[in-house]
């Protein structure tokens, strides 16, 4: 079985490829499970910009603006990534929109902002891929450029839910080193980094469940299947697979 990609230029260059870029959006949003997973990513994320009211919003990573072009306007909007291709569809996108992001291109790992440029960074499914020293640089660099106090908000999958499923589904099929996590090692990872975890809510919240549900988009049920894949994000998150993480910078 040949091992996840899990180098820092290996994972750059698997989402630069003209092939995963145009398949990427269809992958994340088409099937009733994602497309709730994606409207609950996009509800966290508005509510705590609702919430925050920040100022300067950077989001790293952006893709193909998957979340760009879906979260609420900040006075200052900026996306990064290291990819070209992603770039340019997360600009068209969000220019279709008419939305006012700045893209630049550059290195996760060395951002090219000044300190305390940003006082909300969000980056979702990014830092997951990285191992635990990639991660605790990723923290460093995100955590120097928020303003002290400034918000930070990533995602984590939890090891509880996703591992038996990973291994039920073969392992082969996840290309991309992914992190698995359980909830107080999430919690302690970042603490850890000076990035404290002040929220930490569970989504898709019952998973197997919802992942059954998702089936009935073979019966060209897709529409009912969202519907009750919904409806069970109503009830409590006690061993979700996925966690929206909202952390505050350390001063
Ligand atoms: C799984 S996609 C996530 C995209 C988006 N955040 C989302 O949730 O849909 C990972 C993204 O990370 C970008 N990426 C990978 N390594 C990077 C690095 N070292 N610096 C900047 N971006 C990187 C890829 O180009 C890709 O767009």
């Amino acid at each position: 079985m040949s091992e996840p990609i899990s180098t820092k230029s290996g994972i750059q260059e698997f989402y630069d490829d003209p092939v995963v870029v145009g398949s990427y959006l269809a992958l994340r949003v088409r099937e009733p499970f994602n497309t709730v997973l994606h409207e609950r990513q996009i509800g966290f994320l508005n509510r705590v910009i609702g919430s925050l009211q920040p100022r300067r919003v950077l989001e790293v990573a952006v893709g193909p603006g998957r979340l760009s072009a879906e979260v609420r306007a900040a006075s200052v909007m900026v996306g990064m990534d290291g990819s070209p291709n992603m770039l340019t569809e997360a600009r068209r996108r969000t220019r279709e929109r008419g939305l006012a992001w700045n893209f630049v291109r550059a290195d996760g790992f060395s951002l090219p902002f000044a300190t305390g440029s940003f006082d909300l960074i969000y980056t979702l499914r990014f830092i997951r891929h990285f191992d635990r020293g990639g991660r605790e640089t990723l923290y460093r660099e995100l955590k120097r450029i928020l303003r002290p106090g400034g918000h930070l908000v990533l995602d984590a999958q939890n090891r509880l839910v996703s591992l038996p499923h990973r291994l039920e589904q073969g392992m082969q099929n996840y290309k991309v080193y992914d992190e698995l996590w359980l909830r107080d090692e999430l919690v302690a990872e970042l603490a850890g980094a000076g990035l404290v975890p002040r929220e930490v809510e569970g989504i898709m919240r019952r998973f197997a469940w919802q992942r059954r549900l998702n089936r009935l988009r073979y019966l060209r049920l897709a529409s009912p299947a969202r519907l009750l894949i919904r409806a069970l994000e109503w009830s409590p998150d006690r061993n979700p697979s996925t966690w929206m993480v909202l952390c505050q910078a350390a001063g």
